[in-house]
This record gives C-alpha cells, structure tokens and sequence, in this order.
C-alpha cells in the first residue's frame, strides 16, 4: 500500500483522521489509555459536567441491527477527572498531537465556567462544546435553537482564545443549514463537528411489543447506519457554506473504509467512530485505516487533499 493518510488539522500533522466519537470508550481513564495506544490518531474525552453524573437509568445503550440507540444522559466522571488526565497526559506525552477535550454544560453559565477553566489551565489541545446531546430529560438540546447559540459563542469568545469547535446536531433543511452557516461563520471557532445522533428516534422490539432502553419511555440517539446519510449531508452542507478556516469532523455511521472515504469526499478533515467503535473496540481503527488505504490504492490516490472535498455534482 502506498497511500498516506496523513492529515493536518489546526497546523498539526495526525498519522490518520480516524479519532473516537466523544461518548464512546472514553469514559475512564483506562479507556482513553487504551485509545491512546491505539491506531486512532488522537483521541476525545467523554463530554464532561462540572461535577460527576450518574446518567440515565439502564438499560440505556442497545445494539441494534443497523446501528444503536442510546439515551446515556451524560453520565460522566466530572470536569476535574478528564482534566486531571489530560493535563497529565499532555506531561507524558510532550511530543504527540493534540487531544479534544469535550464539554457539555447543563447551562450557559455552566460551560462558560468550564471553558473559563479550560482557558486557565495548562491543557493546550482543542476544546469542543457539546451543543447537541439529546438525551438529558427537560433540556432540549441548544444546537436547535439558534439565539441561544449566537448568545453562547458570544460569551464564550470574549475570554477563550484556545481552540474551539463544537459539536452540532443534524439538521434536515437547507433554511437551517443556511441560518447555523451564517451565525457559525462571525465566531473564530477551529471546527464544527458534525454529527452528534439523530436524537429521539425509538426502536421497538416487536415480539415483547417494548421499547429496548429504558430512559424516556425508549426514546433515544440513533447512531450507525441509520444516520450515515444525514451525516454526510451535514458535512457537505457545513463544508460547503463555512468559512475555509472552520474545518468539518465527520461523525456518524462510520463502519468500513468506504464510509471513510465518503466523509472526506464530502470535506471532512478528522473521522470520529462512535457506534462501531462500541461494537468492535479499539482495534477498529487499524481496520479502517487499512480498508481506506486500500480504496485509495485502488483509485490512485497517494493522499487525502487529492480527493477530500471534491463530491462531484450530476
Ligand atoms: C449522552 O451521554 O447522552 C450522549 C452524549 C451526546 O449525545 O452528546
């Protein structure tokens, strides 16, 4: 194999694009050691609170045949633990790239007072504000109402000067794609990240006529196959209206090296795993990164700005 999948984002040069999805395997800090060591290039935090959470009750993540629900409720070992460890690491580690660290306010003024640390601290790898989870019960999810995100990154960029992108939802019509494009692109922010899981959706299994997670009567993320095209379509549609400064993540319904190849087609620079990652653990990003060596190969690329971005239209 020839191909190099090398990819530079924010000025730093990753051996590959393929991280994990903030959420999956990076609750302990035995999980983020075990992605530390593994292919993924770099690695995010669970999307932390400011003091530890317990979670939606259990059952709350099911595998289901083309992808997962899930409806966790932000469970998570608090702010302090994840930037204990990052800090730590970052000693360790002085001459690896850097790491996200991801944040999930259950207000305002909560992740202003997490980014504040952030911004106090010797942490110096990338931030995302998690804009999009879905599953915490009484709080619909920020990223869907679009005055409460211009009045968040307001705040939010008087003091942080590090960098910062956030995690969107999908969204499913071009007006909203067009009115989030144009309050995204007044903020200096790294990336957008999209996407988080289609949030609510209810799988149901029909021999026990019952839900299959427990959590708000079994309403949950979907994550997997089921939201691979919506995925893209958000990656296209941010890719193609913001500001080239503001790179695209893509998330969601990455399985194979095709689907891979699929998101940086659409522009993606980084790839995070969630869903598949859960089912098939760390070694899933060794074979990722072999399968899109191999479409590459098979194409004639030697590397990914030769085709990222380049989605041909009819
Ligand atoms: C959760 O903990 O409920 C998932 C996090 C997210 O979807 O942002």
């Amino acid at each position: 194999m020839v191909a190099s999948l090398d990819t530079t984002f924010l000025d730093h040069s990753y051996e590959n694009p393929f991280m994990n999805a903030s959420g999956v395997h990076c609750m302990s800090t035995k999980e983020l050691d075990e992605l530390s060591n593994s292919k993924a290039s770099t690695f995010i935090t669970k999307s932390s609170t400011s003091v530890k959470r317990a979670g939606n009750p259990e059952p709350r993540y099911r595998s289901v045949p083309l992808g997962s629900i899930n409806s966790m409720g932000l469970p998570n070992e608090g702010f302090e633990y994840y930037l204990e460890y990052a800090t730590k690491y970052q000693k360790k580690n002085s001459k690896a790239n850097p790491i996200f660290f991801s944040v999930a306010g259950m207000s305002v003024s909560e992740n202003l007072k997490m980014l504040r640390a952030l911004q106090d601290s010797d942490f110096h790898g990338i931030v995302e504000l998690n804009l999009s989870c879905p599953n915490v019960p009484g709080k619909p999810q920020v990223a869907y109402d679009f005055e409460l995100i211009k009045e968040i990154l307001t705040q939010v960029f008087e003091f942080f000067t590090k960098p910062l992108g956030v995690k969107l939802p999908p969204y499913f019509d071009f007006a909203h794609f067009d009115a989030v494009a144009k309050i995204l692109n007044q903020y200096p922010l790294a990336y957008v990240n999209c996407i988080n899981s289609i949030g609510n959706g209810l799988y149901i299994d029909a021999h026990n006529e019952s839900v299959v997670i427990k959590p708000k009567n079994g309403f949950g993320g979907l994550g997997g196959e089921y939201v691979k095209p919506t995925a893209l379509a958000n990656v296209r549609a941010f890719y193609t209206r913001l500001n080239p400064s503001i790179k695209v993540i893509g998330t969601g319904g990455i399985k194979t090296g095709q689907d891979a190849f699929e998101h940086l087609l659409c522009g993606a620079t980084m790839l995070q795993v969630g869903t598949e990652l859960c089912e098939e653990g760390v070694t899933v990003f060794t074979r990722l990164e072999n399968e899109l060596k191999e479409i590459m190969d098979r194409k004639g690329y030697t590397s990914i700005e030769q085709f990222r971005g380049k989605l041909k239209s009819l």
